[in-house]
């Protein structure tokens, strides 16, 4: 069965005494606290080794914010999934809402990273989310399936066998406003749905949905309780172990 993965997206937060703080102290709780869940923090770029270091033997996963869908060359600026996973990261996440909205990213561009993610043998976790005047329009199963088809072009389901799957509302992103378990778990189904109408029945009840906005102690475990929410994808509330910490205890144990 699907085990929850909670993972915290640090974004552009943390100096490099913060940020290997923190990792220390997600290190030191997450046995305790994720008997139930995966745990993955994604540190910003310069701090990737150094907190690859500091979580140690750990059981905790390193991931990166975004990747480079070219291999290597003059491309300046940019990471390539090779010198990711050189950094020792296990996942990438790929299409943050505010990487398509503030940068400018097409799903042609988050497709060709999702490539170079899965070639250079890291997991991709695949943001897909409606923007609020979308909600309200009815539009939102619209806008998602054609997130999904844009970033997922021209795979087979053996390619996504690895892919993690993030629903993140962008009107619940950073706002305090989080989808309600219903209207977040209704979401879940239809992308599960989705995928198992575009590929394989299996590969549909394989991959694990995170869910991100606003996800705290406080509704982490209803959230995480509801059938097709296999996790959450935090940003701020990742920003504090505690916090963090709190919400992996929150998984409920894969049925
Ligand atoms: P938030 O961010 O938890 O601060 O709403 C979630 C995300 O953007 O991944």
């Amino acid at each position: 069965m699907r085990r929850p993965l909670v993972a915290g997206n640090w974004k552009m937060n943390t100096i490099s005494a913060e940020a290997l703080q923190l990792a220390r102290e997600v290190a030191a709780g997450a046995a305790a606290a994720a008997a139930n869940a995966d745990l993955l923090v994604c540190p910003p770029a310069p701090w990737l080794v150094s907190v690859r270091e500091t979580l140690g033997g750990s059981n905790v996963l390193l991931g990166a914010q975004d990747a480079c869908y070219e291999k290597s060359g003059a491309f300046t600026g940019e990471i390539s999934v090779a010198m990711l996973a050189d950094a020792g990261c296990s996942h990438v996440i790929l299409g943050h809402s505010e990487r398509r909205h503030i940068m400018g990213e097409t799903n042609e561009t988050v497709c060709r990273k999702v490539k170079a993610v899965l070639e250079g043998g890291l997991v991709p976790i695949l943001c897909v989310g409606e923007q609020l005047e979308e909600r309200e329009a009815g539009q939102t199963e619209t806008v998602l399936d054609d997130q999904m088809a844009g970033s997922l072009t021209g795979f087979t389901a053996e390619d996504l066998s690895s892919l993690v799957i993030a629903y993140e509302p962008v009107w619940a992103i950073g706002t305090g406003k989080t989808a309600s378990p219903e209207q977040a778990q209704a979401v879940h189904a239809h992308l599960r749905k989705w995928l198992a109408g575009q590929y394989t029945q299996e590969l549909a009840d394989q991959l694990r949905i995170l869910y991100g906005g606003s996800v705290k102690p406080d509704n982490a475990a209803e959230l995480l309780g509801q059938p097709d929410i296999d996790g959450a994808l935090v940003g701020g509330a990742s920003l504090k172990a505690d916090s963090f910490l709190a919400i992996a205890a929150a998984a409920p144990a894969a049925g």
